[in-house]
């Protein structure tokens, strides 16, 4: 139960973090990282590292979600252009396949948070039904959009 805890400590640190910084490559990386602590706390439930609870399921889902509604909006012109991005040029030049693979996170993590209800998805396969399609979005985005 500890490390339940302990990811979500952190996916809600690295949101706040996001949320006051004033550099969109600095938002959009700590909205990733924000991603990437709920795909942990996910895939480590899924794998049965970590204890599965509704509330620790919600808690991911919601994470991920608050993530796919907000990222798109911290690509500003000329923000391609930080030493410290990974984004790739494709995002400003092909804005419209970018904004394909947004929508198609959005809708996989909105429909896992219709599935989730009032107080997370039931059980584990509950949970891994809901939460699959979205871990399936993170591939295919970074392998267009993100370098390497
Ligand atoms: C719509 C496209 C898109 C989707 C979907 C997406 N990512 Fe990303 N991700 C990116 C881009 C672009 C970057 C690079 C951002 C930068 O460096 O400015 C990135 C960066 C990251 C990073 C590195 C952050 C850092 O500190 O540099 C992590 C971790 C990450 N993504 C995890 C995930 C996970 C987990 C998912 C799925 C739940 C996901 N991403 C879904 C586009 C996407």
């Amino acid at each position: 139960m500890k490390k339940t805890f302990l990811a979500i400590a952190v996916i809600a640190a690295s949101a706040t973090a996001a949320l006051s910084a004033d550099d969109p490559i600095a938002q959009r990386k700590a909205l990733m990282q924000a991603n990437g602590g709920a795909a942990g706390l996910s895939a480590g439930m899924m794998k049965g590292e970590i204890d599965y609870s509704p509330a620790a399921g919600k808690a991911a889902i919601t994470a991920l979600h608050a993530t796919a509604m907000t990222f798109g909006d911290f690509f500003p012109e000329g923000s391609d252009m930080g030493a410290d991005t990974k984004a790739s040029p494709k995002i400003w030049e092909d804005p419209a396949a970018f904004e394909a693979e947004l929508a198609k996170f959005q809708s996989a993590t909105a429909a896992a948070v219709q599935a989730s209800g009032r107080a997370g998805p039931a059980d584990l396969d509950a949970f891994k039904a809901a939460v699959g399609p979205v871990l399936g979005t993170c591939k295919s985005c970074h392998e267009s959009f993100q370098i390497k």
